[in-house]
């Protein structure tokens, strides 16, 4: 479950400030993640737990969501620092994940954290989660050339931000329904392949003709950086009822799998370029689950190479929620000297963030 230590150029710390263990905590939907990360950038160690009980459901359920954080956290907090081979007292500063997600998945973090951080005297951090998202890459690839644009594609978020460098940010877009993820997990549930439905639905558009069905852009006609994915989950399921009830031959389903990945990822791809152009960007960094798309990451290459922009994915644990992405947030604050907030609270809304949105 490990993903052992990886060195990274991306954070310029003083040596005064060498060898800073800092603590992650993300719990803000379904996966409890933790990491050490020393330095704020050797990742010492880093735990994920995923919660396989929503398959059962099609969807995460909120309440089981908080019940397993609060059971696992303990235990991945004791793996992760048996793994980095530090004691919690060596620890240097704890950042958790305060914003969005579901409030009573956040909850658990929070609370949990702050309680580690006053029994051990360290600053406990709040960490916006989306931040993390837009700076994930830098733990793998070191520091981004800046300008960057962001692409934060998840099953709850469809972000497009300009980042100018840490803490400088734009919101260029965001989607006005359902997110990216969102619509592959409402689509996949259509067509029968159960939960988280990006992966399969990926995999099976492989076997399938990306022409077959003509989906909708959304969106793309209108100026500005927004997304909106709900049309096209109503357009798939409006195509599968021309073919009568199901199931459906595994033909048919690859057919509209491949169709609307395409439709999804010509919107985010077109999107996305139009921002790198626009800002004169020169990097494009992606995040969230959808950018582990095998689809997407073979548009954007070519399109980034022709503008000699660098196209950033980390690997698939980094894109997907996860804790070292979080403490990497909370290294880069502590190493500007902020002030840990005492008042520090779950939020569910990205507009609670601080981060400058819209
Ligand atoms: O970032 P993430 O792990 O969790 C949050 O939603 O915050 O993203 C999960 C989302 C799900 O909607 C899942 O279906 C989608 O990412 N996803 C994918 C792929 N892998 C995961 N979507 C498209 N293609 C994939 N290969
Ligand atoms: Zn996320």
């Amino acid at each position: 479950m490990s993903d052992g230590s990886r060195p990274s150029a991306g954070l310029r710390i003083t040596r005064d400030e060498a060898s800073r263990m800092v603590l992650g905590i993300e719990t803000s939907c379904d996966d409890t993640s933790v990491a050490v990360l020393e330095n704020g950038a050797r990742l010492r160690s880093h735990w994920i737990a995923s919660q396989d009980v929503h398959r059962l459901y099609g969807g995460v359920v909120p309440e089981l969501a908080a019940r397993a954080h609060l059971e696992w956290l303990p235990k991945l907090v004791r793996s992760a620092l048996e793994e980095a081979g530090i004691e919690a007292h060596q620890l240097d500063a704890i950042a958790v994940t305060r914003a969005p997600g579901l409030v009573g998945s956040l909850v658990v973090g929070v609370a949990f954290a702050k309680a580690y951080g006053l029994a051990l005297g360290v600053p406990v951090l709040g960490v916006n989660h989306i931040e993390a998202h837009l700076h994930a890459a830098t733990l793998e690839l070191g520091e981004s050339p800046w300008p960057a644009i962001a692409l934060v594609v998840s099953g709850g978020h469809t972000e497009l931000v300009r980042v100018g460098g840490f803490g400088d940010y734009r919101w260029l877009g965001s989607t006005r329904d359902d997110a990216a993820g969102e619509a592959y997990d409402k689509v996949a549930k259509r067509l029968g392949l159960g939960f988280p439905g990006g992966p399969a639905i990926d995999a099976l558009a492989r076997e399938g003709r990306a022409d077959a069905y003509d989906f909708p852009r959304p969106m793309l006609d209108r100026p500005g950086f927004d997304f909106s994915f709900s049309g096209l989950k109503t357009a798939v399921s409006v195509a599968l009822e021309t073919h009568g009830e199901p199931p459906y031959p595994r033909a048919l389903l690859a057919d509209v799998a491949a169709s609307f990945q395409a439709a999804v990822v010509e919107t985010l791809v077109r999107r996305a370029m139009a921002a790198v152009d626009h800002e004169h960007a020169r990097a494009l960094n992606l995040g969230g689950g959808v950018a582990c798309n095998r689809e997407l990451r073979a548009r954007l290459a070519p399109e980034c190479a022709a503008r000699d922009v660098a196209l950033r994915v980390p690997s698939p644990r980094l894109c997907a929620d996860n804790a070292a992405m979080i403490a990497l947030i909370g290294a880069w604050r502590l190493a500007r000297g902020e002030a840990p907030d005492p008042e520090l609270d779950a939020a569910a809304a990205l507009e609670a963030s601080g981060l400058p949105i819209g």
